[in-house]
């Protein structure tokens, strides 16, 4: 991807704005917004709406995903969010009371509270203190017990921009038996994850921020091992099915076993309005490869920090080195003003967001180097 030229003119238009905020939402690419008006014909006039069409969806998403995550799609659970995957895991991995699930304190509330939920069936939670931005892996190492079933972690962390180091931390869970579950939403496509090298055991993430799908969307992968022991009930007609609709009274349960993934997906599988276009967006991004647009998000990343104004303003996420992200979190040297610095990017057409008290950048692959110092600019006029 070329830094001078990019890819502004598959999305969009703007309005003449900068959107760097893919960390809140990303935007949809116009082949996916094409996809979706496709979807939405096919509910105005049902006839178009044929029953391979309908099959399809659930199954060409998942092969995307596949792809995505470097694991076999057949792994893959459809959600609707980051929270489907989560409480999936949180209900059914078989905890009882005595158990410990250990967390990290100050991470996203959506991958902390479907565990703490468990704390009235017995099921204890703990939280680590990490002692610098990021917990390391002789940290986890000390605070493992034979009582720890589960480790859940944010792979990147949205208030701080601060990645973790999954293989790192998967090698200590692994070395305790402990599942690691991870919440890759602020790192799956602008970070390359191969699910097939990672000694990771379950990835939940939603598809609407860096996946540049529809919201509503989302989805979990879970190692075979995890997903065998899973206990939850669930028994979705529509997946018993199989892929031929062959509609009738009887459930002939040509469809998937209660060990496959699918039977975990959310109901609605094959909700076309969202799910069509979402597998357009994956496929716009597969086009170049995750690869290619972390890289020219590393580049975006890069010119902002270097062009930041270090004596008004601090960083908070990392200046570089594996612990950094996508994510550029910086807090004028007095805090007080930070609201003020949104107030004067957004009346200059800049699109950040104020979160934990400070300025959160997050440019993507429609966003240029001309974006970027639009918003130095701005910054520099606030000192
Ligand atoms: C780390 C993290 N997890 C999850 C979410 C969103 O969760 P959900 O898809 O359940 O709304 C966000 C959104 O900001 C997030 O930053």
């Amino acid at each position: 991807l070329d830094t001078a030229s990019p890819l502004a003119s598959d999305f969009g238009p703007f309005a003449g704005r900068v959107w760097l905020n893919a960390a809140h939402q990303g935007p949809l690419p116009q082949v996916a917004v094409d996809a979706a008006g496709e979807a939405l014909r096919w509910k105005v006039a049902p006839h178009r709406l044929k029953d391979d069409l309908f099959s399809a969806v659930p199954r060409r998403l998942r092969e995307r995903l596949g792809r995505l995550l470097d694991a076999p799609p057949d792994q893959i659970v459809l959600g609707n969010s980051t929270s489907y995957g989560l409480h999936l895991l949180a209900n059914g991995i078989p905890l009882r009371p005595g158990d410990e699930v250990l967390l990290v304190a100050g991470d996203f509330p959506a991958t902390n509270l479907p565990w703490i939920g468990l704390n009235r069936r017995g099921v204890a939670t703990r939280q680590i203190s990490p002692a610098g931005s990021v917990l390391g892996a002789d940290e986890l190492r000390e605070q493992l017990t034979p009582a720890t079933r589960v480790f859940c972690t944010s792979w990147v962390n949205s208030f701080t921009g601060h990645a973790i180091d999954p293989e790192a931390l998967g090698a200590v869970c692994r070395a305790n038996d402990t599942w690691f579950v991870l919440n890759g939403t602020q790192g799956i496509g602008a970070l390359p994850l191969s699910l097939a090298e990672q000694p990771v055991d379950a990835v939940v993430g939603c598809g609407f921020k860096w996946l540049c799908g529809p919201y509503g969307t989302g989805f979990c992968w879970m190692r075979p091992s995890l997903l065998a022991g899973l206990e939850y009930n669930q028994a979705y007609w529509l997946v018993a099915q199989g892929d031929e609709l062959e509609l009738g009274r009887e459930t002939k349960r040509r469809g998937p076993s209660p060990r496959d993934a699918r039977s975990y997906d959310v109901f609605g599988t094959a909700n076309f309005l969202n799910f069509v276009p979402w597998t357009a967006a994956l496929d716009y991004l597969l086009k170049y490869g995750i690869e290619e647009v972390a890289a020219h998000d590393q580049t975006l990343v890069e010119r902002l920090i270097d062009g930041l104004d270090q004596s008004t303003y601090r960083l908070v996420s990392p200046r570089d080195g594996g612990q950094r992200s996508q994510l550029v979190v910086v807090s004028h040297r007095d805090p007080a003003r930070n609201a003020g610095v949104l107030l004067q990017l957004e009346r200059a057409g800049i699109d950040a967001a104020l979160r934990d008290g400070n300025v959160r950048f997050s440019p993507h692959l429609y966003n240029g180097a001309a974006d970027i110092d639009r918003a130095l600019e701005v910054l520099a006029a606030q000192a």
